[in-house]
């Protein structure tokens, strides 16, 4: 008798990825545990550039940005896509809290280990804080959130992690939000700017080899969780940003033929010499660009926070 296996969403779309003419796998499964450990590693690297700025510009402006937030209603809901370790959220949650507003925190993101870890900080470290913590893809989870009336909403989408969709996908994403939100509503959300390509390139191919051990890892993933046996030596790390379109693409290319066993789906993979898998686009963003997405999808830019070298700007928009 043949057995009927169910595939998971990982199993699913490594297959789909890894079998299509131009192979590529989905940046979101990069953070298992150890991916998000070493993402943590990117993000204390000083060519990381990201973390820094956008720490700074909440180190030195969430109070400003806790009175922009000030919605006329004195209940909302801060729902927080993608939190990671929260450092920066924190900063704001804090401010947040000192006001007299009532407020429940939603962090969603798609790293169990990650949130674990973050409410069991919060409830120490701003005690009396209402968290409601949501494990998942942003993209179900939202679909459980449609706009409601009564309570207010801000959503925080912050570490340019919009960057990483792909233009029909950021598209997508954006519908979602305009879903889930009235007019009135708040979204605040960060964007990587576009700047010297030399400074882009180093936060993506970095001297430590961290971006590169965190690319292998997602195959190191694939070999644990779905019994393949990717030979990491066979794959080079490639990383470069283009700054006609603002694309920063990473690839694993494959140095040698070769041929993969992904058990679980009872096939195997070939790779030819120099063929690239696309791992990951970290799309960079100018205020045209930014403008432009916030019209298209029913909001209005009310204020950009930027640090003082004006790499990253964490973008205050509000629903029409
Ligand atoms: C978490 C998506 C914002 O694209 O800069 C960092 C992920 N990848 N280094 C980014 C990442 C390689 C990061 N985001």
């Amino acid at each position: 008798m043949s057995q009927v296996k169910v595939l998971s969403g990982f199993a699913k779309d490594t297959l789909k990825g890894l079998t299509s003419p131009r192979k590529f796998l989905q940046p979101k499964y990069f953070y298992d545990t150890e991916g998000s450990k070493i993402f943590q590693q990117i993000m204390h690297m000083p060519e990381y550039y990201l973390t820094n700025c956008e720490m700074e510009i909440f180190r030195t402006q969430s109070m400003s940005m806790a009175q922009w937030l000030h919605l006329s209603d004195k209940v909302f809901d801060l729902i927080e896509l993608g939190p990671g370790d929260g450092i920066k959220s924190k900063i704001l949650l804090k401010e947040l809290h000192a006001t007299q507003k009532s407020f429940t925190y939603l962090p969603v993101d798609i790293s169990a280990y990650s949130l674990e870890q973050l409410s069991r900080e919060l409830t120490k470290e701003i005690p009396g804080l209402q968290v409601k913590q949501r494990a998942g893809d942003y993209f179900s989870v939202m679909e459980d959130m449609a706009a409601q009336n009564g309570t207010s909403r801000v959503i925080l989408f912050l570490g340019s992690n919009i960057g990483n969709f792909l233009p029909h996908e950021r598209a997508a994403f954006m519908q979602k939000v305009s879903a889930m939100t009235s007019s009135g509503d708040g979204l605040l959300m960060g964007f990587d700017l576009k700047k010297s390509p030399a400074i882009i390139q180093k936060a993506y191919d970095d001297p430590h080899g961290y971006t590169r051990a965190f690319n292998l890892n997602h195959l190191q993933r694939i070999n644990r969780e779905l019994d393949a046996d990717f030979d990491l030596r066979n794959f080079e790390h490639h990383a470069s940003y283009h700054p006609e379109t603002g694309e920063m693409k990473s690839f694993l290319v494959s140095n040698k033929a070769h041929s993969v066993s992904l058990n679980f789906a009872k096939t195997h993979i070939h790779f030819d010499k120099w063929e690239p898998v696309f791992m990951e686009l970290s799309q960079k963003f100018d205020f045209k660009s930014i403008e432009e997405l916030a019209r298209n999808f029913g909001f209005s830019v009310k204020k950009n926070f930027l640090d003082t070298q004006g790499y990253f700007t964490d973008s205050l928009w509000i629903k029409k």
